[in-house]
């Protein structure tokens, strides 16, 4: 069969793995590959890449990806926490129009719940689809896990690390935003590892007065700084989001939220804390996938070429109690998987002290 293989949305650690892995497999199974450049815009603009042996030679530990990628285009396929966007069927149609014109006959797309989304979108007109997920937030409640995330919590508690020594030396509270849209697992694996003391998360609206409260406690206990992780989807009770809602008919573009709030509590308790704010933003979404990630997204890319083999179409490829198996696109697209109070995780952390602002 003829492969075409998409990666779509935001870049993640291990997607250069995906590509490679099922490119090797594919090959010796007889399959061949093109790769669409920039996601879904290159199956309309068709600017796409052969890929054989040659084009995958070296590159599975490298982050980014080779095939480029954007989260806007003419295919979004989400619009925000479970809206949905119609893609045209001008779109659509001329997707599918142009993977015949091409020979292509079934799309391998890597992408999060707004590319798969998409993917769905076309399955439903005949077009032949098997998915890998990907998302650093790992928020896709069908996989036990994405690549990227791990990788991610990696870096963000290196950056705690660090972050503890200058706060401590001069008793400052510092908060460190981490990305997390809808979903607050990065901040609470890395918070939970990197000795945060307060963790605010996007599932769990903190309020104003129990933060101030939980910094305060904090110098009453004589403890002498303080760690806030923040996710970058976090809001306050009664107020909803506080970044600015400049998003078009992709998701609203996240970033900020703790300075807002680091400003907010030196207008509520003046001059009571010392305070500094780290973004670490796309850092989390750089750099080499580390050893988890690389041997997840390798397993993905197999696993993906497999299930096109066995002709399995319609199907995402997800990490399931150790095992990795296809699951219903539409499944997949329908759930996400968010930090609720039950988790073992989230329990762990308030046992040990850790506030959530709520
Ligand atoms: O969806 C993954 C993600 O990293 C989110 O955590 C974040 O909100 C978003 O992508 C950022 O995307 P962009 O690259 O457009 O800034």
């Amino acid at each position: 069969m003829k492969i075409g293989i998409i990666n779509s949305g935001g870049d993640a650690q291990g997607t250069n793995a995906v590509i490679a892995s099922a490119v090797k497999h594919g090959l010796r199974l007889g399959h061949e590959f093109v790769g669409f450049i920039k996601g879904w815009e290159g199956l309309l603009d068709m600017d796409y890449v052969n890929l054989d042996r040659d084009a995958v030679r070296g590159i599975s530990h490298v982050g980014g990806t080779i095939l480029y990628t954007t989260n806007k285009g003419r295919f979004a396929g989400k619009a925000g926490l479970g809206e949905k966007h119609q893609i045209p069927d001008d779109i659509l149609n001329l997707a599918k129009q142009n993977l015949a014109t091409l020979g292509v006959d079934v799309l391998l797309v890597i992408g999060g719940d707004g590319t798969l989304s998409g993917a769905a979108q076309l399955a439903n007109l005949g077009v032949k689809v098997v998915g890998v997920p990907k998302t650093i937030d790992n928020d896709l409640a069908a996989t036990d896990a994405t690549y990227a995330f791990h990788t991610a919590v990696d870096i963000v508690v290196e950056a705690l690390d660090r972050i503890h020594t200058t706060a401590y030396s001069h008793n400052r509270a510092i908060f460190v935003e981490t990305m997390g849209r809808h979903a607050g697992w990065i901040a609470l694996n890395a918070g939970l590892a990197g000795g945060a003391h307060i963790i605010l998360l996007p599932e769990l609206a903190f309020s104003y007065s129990r933060l101030v409260w939980a910094m305060k406690q904090r110098q009453t206990l004589g403890e002498k700084y303080s760690i806030i992780v923040v996710a970058e989807g976090a809001y306050a009770q009664n107020e909803g989001l506080t970044i600015d809602r400049a998003g078009d008919k992709s998701e609203v573009k996240l970033g900020g939220v703790s300075d807002q709030i680091m400003h907010r509590i030196e207008q509520m308790s003046p001059d009571t804390f010392e305070m500094r704010n780290v973004i670490l933003g796309h850092v989390q979404r750089g750099g080499a996938p580390n050893a988890y990630d690389r041997v997840l997204s390798k397993s993905f890319g197999v696993a993906a070429v497999d299930a096109i083999h066995n002709k399995q179409f319609g199907t995402v490829v997800c990490l399931q109690n150790n095992l990795i198996v296809p699951v219903a696109l539409n499944d997949v697209v329908e759930k996400l998987k968010l930090v609720t109070t039950d988790n073992l995780l989230y329990q762990t952390a308030q046992k040990i002290g850790i506030y959530f602002g709520t």
